[in-house]
């Protein structure tokens, strides 16, 4: 009797001796040889998605008894006569190194450390959980055919929308990433102090939506619905000459900048710029247009953080005076993340946003435990950069430093993380490394 079941969707070979194997149970994590009647096939799934393993029950076991010529009661008899089988000896107790004090042991119930002894017993036991299906994998788009990095962001790219965007999907589809979030860099003349733009229909993101759904139909689109990549100011949203940021005039203009991405076939609409009210809105707008099945990811607690200046030198959109921090959140603040989280959940947002990540874990928890919707968290270009840097420098284990932060953004509570290690971190998953 057979039966199949598919692994996860990745193509990649199995790894040896990799640490990253340890997050998700892609495979077996130790040298453990499979010597039990479990016969396990790979098969190729059409293109390169899944492994087929096919599991049969042996039927060998009491032909190979017969052989041995004495049943199972001649066997009970003789060991209770005696007659006790050959086995290895009781192993000797390991010996300590010479100088080591002699003490008598501590009188302890509870020895944590006996759950972590071996690494199949730490793989048993282990609480969270990595996989690709976690990651939401930022990409920058812009207008030209050469695909240009970004300095202060080692191994990003503003990627021509028509061509290196094609292939950077393709490579995240291929290791079991199916999520993009897009930011657009816009030409500075298309730039206005209201950001119309950012609701034109054949503008650079509703065009590139169309052509990723054209090549990748389930590829899932998540869009960010703010105005600072459209704005001559450099803001989330309309400037008043006094500076003041208009709330309701610039939520209009994301509502229709919403409503445009849905119909160009986004799948997730993510407002990230924290005016009031603007989730309700959003929802009307979609479902006056009939796009009721478009989901709202609310950027819920946004703080007006330092970690985001790499990503403003990607786009070009430092705000051209002040700050963000009449409408991004103190950094000092965790209650107020309840009130933000109360209003977002009321008017009708599906995920639930925290950002940064890592600076940030006490937020994570705090949604988590209030609210019964998905948590997102975003690891920054700050926070990506950083590690980036330190890995550059040897002054850490890049590979790893990046794992751990993904894992400890899952533990905090968070369902997915928009990352831009998406791509690295799960090839390091699936057991490549390039
Ligand atoms: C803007 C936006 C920002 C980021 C995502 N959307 C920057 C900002 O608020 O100034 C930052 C992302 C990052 O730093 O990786 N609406």
């Amino acid at each position: 009797m057979a039966s199949a079941m598919f692994s996860a969707p990745c193509s990649a070979r199995p790894a040896k001796g990799l640490h990253c194997q340890n997050y998700v149970g892609l495979r077996l994590n130790t040298d453990l040889k499979l010597n039990t009647s479990v016969s396990v096939k790979s098969m190729k799934n059409g293109q390169s998605s899944g492994r087929l393993l096919i599991v049969r029950a042996s039927e060998k076991r009491k032909e190979y008894l017969h052989k041995l010529g004495r049943s199972n009661e001649e066997h009970e008899a003789a060991v209770a006569a005696g007659n006790v089988p050959e086995a290895p000896p009781i192993p000797p107790k390991p010996a300590a190194p010479e100088g080591t004090p002699v003490v008598s042991s501590l009188p302890l119930n509870r020895r944590p450390r006996r759950n972590r002894r071996t690494p199949v017993m730490r793989a048993s036991f282990q609480e969270t959980t990595l996989s690709p299906a976690n990651f939401v994998y930022p990409l920058f788009i812009h207008e030209g055919e050469e695909d240009t990095p970004i300095g202060a962001m080692p191994g990003c790219y503003r990627l021509g929308w028509r061509h290196g965007l094609i292939e950077e999907v393709a490579k995240a589809r291929d290791v079991g990433v199916n999520s993009v979030v897009l930011f657009p860099k816009v030409p500075e003349a298309l730039k206005t102090p209201t950001g119309d733009e950012a609701y034109n229909d054949n503008g650079l993101v509703p065009r590139t939506i169309r052509l990723l759904k054209d090549k990748y139909p389930d590829l899932v689109i998540y869009t960010d619905v703010a105005l600072d990549p459209y704005s001559s100011d450099g803001h989330d949203g309309i400037v008043r000459e006094d500076g003041v940021i208009m709330n309701d005039e610039t939520v209009h203009q994301l509502c229709k900048q919403a409503v445009s991405q849905a119909r160009a076939g986004a799948d997730v609409v993510s407002p990230s710029d924290m005016m009031d009210g603007r989730v309700g809105a959003i929802r009307a707008a979609l479902d006056a247009d009939g796009f009721q099945h478009v989901s709202i990811m609310s950027y819920t607690a946004k703080y007006a953080s330092s970690f985001y200046g790499p990503f403003r030198e990607a786009l070009n959109s430092n705000p051209r005076f002040g700050d963000k921090k009449t409408y991004q959140m103190n950094p000092a603040n965790y209650r107020e993340a309840l009130v933000e989280l109360q209003a977002d959940e009321a008017e009708g947002a599906d995920i639930l946003l925290v950002k940064p990540g890592l600076p940030y874990l006490d937020v994570i928890r705090l949604l988590r435990e209030k609210s019964s919707l998905p948590i997102a968290a975003y690891q920054v270009s700050g926070e990506y950069s950083m590690i980036k840097a330190g890995g550059v420098l040897k002054m850490i284990d890049e590979e790893k430093v990046m794992m751990e932060s993904l894992m400890c953004l899952r533990r905090a509570g968070s369902d997915i993380i928009l990352t831009y290690f998406a791509l690295q971190a799960a090839r390091c998953l699936c057991g490549e490394k390039r």
